[in-house]
């Protein structure tokens, strides 16, 4: 057993869990393979040096115009040594930013701003992609320039959402026409296009957490009666529509999808394991054809039925986050790494910039400081300390 590569500590922590079970992953099948953890993956036309991904953070620190500046690039440049840099959610279109101080993929200075950061992750041996997200009902007219908040759906999340004036209740989103789909696509598609340009080396589509994409496959925020609502084939169209129309414009091999059923936050419920079942096979039955590559998956028992039919049916590359309720460990990342390519890491590469090099050599980790996940400014952001020697 190759137990030098990933440390002693974390061994350790799996003997002592006594059930034979580590985040619902047999020990056995754990020792099996995640000794693989630290060990290179090629994904798509990527080599990855390890399986260890960071997840996609919101953090707020660009300007009110969404251009990324100079702590921005210090952020990314820092957590280069991540197997692979998912950036936080960047919006296609003024009328899809979700959050304040979020950046953007539209203008030629948002991509000038990209272009800092991939550089410098780049010149420090990394890779980044770029998470494109359009909010859809999870915004507020003030955040996208006085435009209509849309969605599937006019249902309103119940709930307020942080403005530049302050907390406001979420809008009823105006339902989007059929015929206004595509030119909801063709922004994914020209904001994929402008992250090539601006030197991502991919694009994962957002399709998680409640967002637009999200909102067309729960029944809760889709209620639609044509080809984009009802059954789940017609729920997964508006999905599989955008992935291959992206695949299409920048390639298969630079396309990611990033999806979390059962996650039930921001009103996208999927509470009928049937319902959701049945649609989230006929997004991967959609898109498993096309060669992606790699779809993201966070949820919080990944090596229950629902994970593994939808690996089996994706069939290539899979990425696993276990989730928001318990911060990622280094026992949870090894058990995923039972059933995944690579493990998507979230708020231990926020605090830690050299998150591969701790959990490999078993060094202790810097915690997470909440209040400043989305404040403005250095703090909480780029002084998270590198471990000393
Ligand atoms: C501060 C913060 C911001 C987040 N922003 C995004 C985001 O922009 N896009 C996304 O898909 N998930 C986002 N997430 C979810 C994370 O990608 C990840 O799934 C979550 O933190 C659970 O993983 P962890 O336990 O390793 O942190 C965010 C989470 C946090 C804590």
């Amino acid at each position: 057993m190759a137990r030098a590569v990933s440390g002693d500590a974390s061994w350790r922590g799996i003997a002592f869990c006594g059930l034979g079970v580590v985040a619902g992953v047999p020990i056995d099948r754990i020792l099996e393979k995640s000794v693989n953890l630290f060990s290179p993956v090629t994904l798509g036309d990527l080599d990855l040096p390890n399986r260890v991904v960071m997840a996609p953070l919101t953090r707020s620190r660009s300007g009110r115009d969404g251009v990324p500046g100079d702590i921005v690039v210090d952020y990314y440049r820092q957590r280069a040594s991540m197997g692979l840099i998912t950036s936080e959610g960047i919006y296609p279109s003024f009328a899809g930013q979700a959050f304040v101080r979020q950046p953007g993929l539209v203008t030629d200075e948002h991509i000038a701003g990209w272009r800092r950061v991939t550089d410098a992750v780049h010149a420090d041996g990394g890779r980044i992609i770029a998470q494109v997200m359009h909010s859809g009902r999870v915004t507020h007219s003030d955040k996208t320039g006085g435009r209509t908040v849309v969605a599937p759906s006019a249902i309103a999340i119940d709930g307020e959402t942080r403005t530049y004036e302050g907390k406001e209740p979420y809008p009823v989103p105006r339902a989007l026409e059929a015929a206004e789909l595509p030119s909801i696509i063709e922004d994914f598609v020209q904001a994929s296009r402008n992250a090539l340009v601006a030197g991502f080396d991919g694009v994962e589509l957002h399709g998680a957490n409640g967002y637009l994409l999200h909102e067309f496959l729960a029944p809760s925020s889709n209620q639609r009666s044509d080809e984009y609502g009802g059954s789940a084939q017609n729920r997964a169209r508006f999905v599989i529509e955008t992935v291959k129309a992206v695949a299409d414009a920048i390639g298969s091999e630079k396309t990611w999808l990033r999806i979390s059923p059962e996650h039930n936050v921001q009103g996208a419920l999927e509470t009928d394991p049937i319902v959701t079942e049945a649609t989230y096979s006929a997004l991967v039955a959609g898109i498993a054809p096309l060669g992606l590559a790699g779809l993201s998956i966070l949820h919080k028992n990944p090596s229950g039925d629902l994970i593994q039919k939808l690996r089996t049916g994706f069939g290539g590359p899979v990425l696993l986050n276990t989730g928001f309720e318990t911060i990622t460990t280094l026992d949870d990342a090894m058990a995923v790494a039972a059933w995944a390519d690579a493990v998507v890491v979230g708020r231990p590469a926020l605090a830690n910039p050299d998150l591969v090099r701790r959990w490999e050599q078993g060094l202790p980790l810097n915690e997470p400081d909440f209040a400043t996940f989305y404040t403005e400014g250095p703090v909480g952001y780029t002084d998270y300390p590198f471990w000393a020697n």
